[in-house]
């Protein structure tokens, strides 16, 4: 890692991509999805509805003690129902190995914990049987007949506040150190000015995606199956599976071609590996719908966080000391992973001191899982909180006080920013928000029973690249285009983005070119996670290109206007091969035709993005909210919003405003209403439905107005990057901050729902 970061620094920075040039050929034209239509009709097909000859229908029996182990599992009673096929337990399951992790890039798991090995349960909700079924309310009334004793563990870890103490300092965060200095803090926190110093909690989150997990199996002999799943991860799950059976990769094939809504949770978790053993074991192919309920308790979601912030700041404005450091849970046996609470603090603000440090505490609950700008989104929640209240404390503007702070280099890693236009976000924001209006005198402004509030946080997201993603691309002597991946459509505008991309590079009209994806058969995609899946398919989509080129070359002959004419002497333009400048070609279609190629094909992959160990590579945002506080009822509603972002540039504006929006509607559910519920004594969700955990609805949704600035990263594919999560960084805060503005009061801990309020 050392020696990389030493020899990237060494290395010039590559050219900026030559598409950029023409980036009017497509950046910033607003197509409509081109999957639209199949999605409106009910053609696009889900996990759910894919047809499989002879497919049985399973549901998961879940444990309903926190730790210990099963002491007892009648299943007589369950075999005797009707239409059942199998019930599956530990005592019968397959041989099963651990599944890769996530974090390992082997596989998609959240867990490497032995699935169905063993008596031992690590969770409440944890599968311990699965019962097998001609339909699937045959599978849910038999899984009711399943009885199970336990031996409990009366040292199950569940209660948070009870152990907190006990949390340690796991090995990595995201790839960073969990804890950095700079300075010394103390003397800055006893002498500054302005000094906050609070503690802030979030609590749990559960992933509500309209589409509930689905998996379905289907086995050819004992050596390879096909597998439709619900995922953002296919060619992970497919490494994940065959790991688990013992299978060369190759042998599973993952379909995966519309996903209804996945926020980070939409990985492996135990019911795929339990799909497809009951497949085995049964030989029928088998599907998992799980409820609404099963995904609260099975598949996991966003750690509850208690976070310490404490800020210096000298009377001009300045930082003296910045303090972010906190604990997050995550499941027993190191599952789950770390979330990146601190990572706004490592990149924000300047400091002369600082410290970040975050600890894990285990608990016997559900790993918890990558839930849409996992630590970002809770940690801005407590950092834009405190810089709000230290510049309230100076008597700033919040915004002023911020462009005081703004470093001219990373603070944490000490590399140049490659793109920084935060503060330019602000200004753009705030004319469109009318922030110059907003009277900063707290419970000033009255109308009826509502107290009116305006509030204004920063967001920021780290701009990721995942390693191993390839993409051909085919020209068919029809003058079509086929670019294929194993990518993912999860609502965000996949293969929209990647059709205008790769018509624009070829030089073809968008009806002309077809996006392939989701089929672990088609060259290697990476999770759809980070924010990362965008920018990586186009430096794949890129390569290919770029070796297309060369074989079409190759493929002309004597006499042809491009014949003996290097790479860098043609362009790709109105349907072929042409040499620059306006010069003659031929279409690909005569090309092809000349050479008797009824196809061209290219596989591309990604570079290594070296630039990223010389440079600090993030977007940036700034979030504005009006809130209203009723005086009677303690409820927080929310009359209008402006998100203003730097996230290089923008390729589709219509895909990328509704990514933001969607963002912003998620952050605003962790603003208000949005809690799982957890009983400290039993460590069981209690809240495992839409009607009691509280997604925020139309009705709670105000008009967001999104603007950005469209500045290309020169070092990104396309100037760009991924725009999926961070709509979500920065709203609590900037709703906390509104809440203060409009009744004096902060608060410190989230969801403010009126109880707290009132
Ligand atoms: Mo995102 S939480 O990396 O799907």
């Amino acid at each position: 890692q050392r020696v990389v970061g030493l020899v990237a620094r060494a290395l010039p920075d590559r050219a900026p991509d030559p598409m950029l040039d023409r980036k009017d050929a497509f950046a910033g034209t607003p197509l409509s999805r081109v999957d639209g239509p199949l999605k409106v009709t009910g053609g696009a097909e889900y996990t759910a509805d894919v047809a499989v000859p002879g497919l049985t229908h399973a549901a998961m029996v879940c444990s309903t003690i926190a730790g210990g182990r099963i002491e007892s599992i009648t299943v007589a009673d369950a075999e005797k129902a009707a239409g059942v096929v199998l019930v599956m337990t530990y005592r019968n399951a397959p041989v099963l190995s651990p599944a890769p992790t996530l974090m390992s890039f082997t596989g998609a798991s959240f867990t490497d914990a032995p699935m169905m090995q063993d008596a031992r349960v690590r969770w409440d909700g944890e599968p311990i049987a699965v019962v097998v079924a001609e339909t699937l309310a045959q599978a849910r009334h038999a899984a009711s007949l399943v009885k199970v004793t336990y031996a409990e563990d009366p040292s199950a870890r569940v209660d948070f506040d009870a152990l907190k103490s006990r949390a340690r300092r796991p090995a990595a965060v995201q790839g960073q150190r969990p804890r950095m200095t700079k300075g010394s803090v103390d003397e800055a926190l006893r002498t500054g000015d302005v000094v906050v110093d609070h503690v802030y909690r979030t609590p749990r989150h559960n992933h509500a995606a309209i589409e509930p997990h689905a998996t379905a199996v289907a086995w050819h002999g004992d050596d390879s199956m096909t597998v439709w799943d619900s995922t953002q991860a296919v060619t992970h799950t497919q490494m994940g599976l065959a790991k688990v059976f013992g299978l060369e990769r190759e042998k599973v094939r993952v379909v995966s071609q519309f996903v209804g809504g996945g926020f980070g949770n939409k990985m492996m978790w135990n019911h795929q590996v339990l799909c497809a053993a009951a497949a085995k074991l049964s030989g029928r192919p088998v599907r998992i719908t799980m409820s609404r309920e099963d995904v609260f308790r099975v598949t996991g979601g966003r750690t509850l966080s208690e976070q310490r912030v404490a800020l210096s700041a000298t009377r001009h404005g300045k930082l003296s000391a910045l303090v972010h450091e906190g604990t997050t849970t995550i499941g027993v046996d190191g599952n789950g992973f770390a979330e990146q609470f601190t990572f706004p603090a490592r990149v924000l603000y300047a400091a002369d001191n600082f410290v970040v440090d975050q600890r894990v505490l285990e608990l016997n609950m559900v790993p918890n899982a990558s839930m849409r700008a996992p630590g970002e989104s809770i940690g801005s929640f407590a950092l834009e909180s405190a810089v709000d209240e230290v510049a309230e404390g100076l008597g700033m503007d919040p915004i002023e006080f911020r462009r005081g702070v703004q470093p001219d280099k990373n603070p944490s890693s000490g590399r140049p920013f490659a793109m920084r236009n935060l503060m330019r976000a602000y200004d753009l924001g705030a004319a469109r928000f009318g922030w110059d209006a907003r009277n900063p005198v707290p419970r000033s402004h009255r109308e009826g029973e509502w107290w009116i509030g305006h509030g204004v946080a920063s967001c920021n997201y780290p701009y990721v690249r995942l390693p191993g993603a390839k993409a051909s691309v085919r020209i068919d002597s029809d003058g079509h285009a086929v670019v294929r991946t194993a990518a993912h459509e999860m609502g965000m505008g996949t293969p929209t983005v990647q059709v205008q991309h790769a018509a624009a590079r070829l030089g073809l009209p968008v009806e002309q070119v077809r996006f392939e994806y989701g089929d672990s058969e088609l060259p290697a995609g990476i999770p759809a996670g980070g924010s990362a899946q965008t920018v990586a398919i186009i430096a794949s989509v890129t390569d290919a290109v770029d070796k297309l080129v060369k074989e079409l070359l190759k493929l002309t002959r004597a006499g042809s206007p491009i014949s003996g004419a290097r790479p860098r002497q043609v362009e790709l333009r109105d349907g072929g091969i042409y040499r620059k400048d306006g010069g003659p070609g031929i279409s690909y279609r005569e090309l092809l035709r000349a050479a008797g190629r009824d196809h061209v094909e290219a596989v591309g992959a990604g570079s290594l993005p070296l630039e990223m160990m010389k440079h600090s590579m993030e977007s940036f945002g700034a979030q504005f909210c009006e809130v209203r506080v009723s005086d009677v009822t303690g409820e927080v509603r929310v009359n209008r919003w402006v998100g203003s972002f730097d996230t290089g540039l923008v390729l589709n504006p219509k895909t990328a405003a509704s990514q933001f929006r969607g963002g912003i509607v998620m952050g605003l559910g962790q603003a208000l209403t949005e809690e799982t519920a957890f009983d400290t004594r039993r460590g069981r969700i209690m809240n495992p439905s839409l009607a009691h955990y509280h997604v925020p609805v139309h009705a709670d949704v105000p008009p967001i107005d999104v603007v950005w600035l469209d500045i290309p990263d020169p070092l990104a594919p396309m100037g760009a990057h991924g725009v999926g999560e961070i709509g979500v960084v920065g709203v609590a805060g900037a709703v906390a901050n509104a809440v203060y503005n409009a009744i004096g009061v902060r608060f410190r801990e989230l969801p403010l729902t009126p109880g707290k309020v009132l």
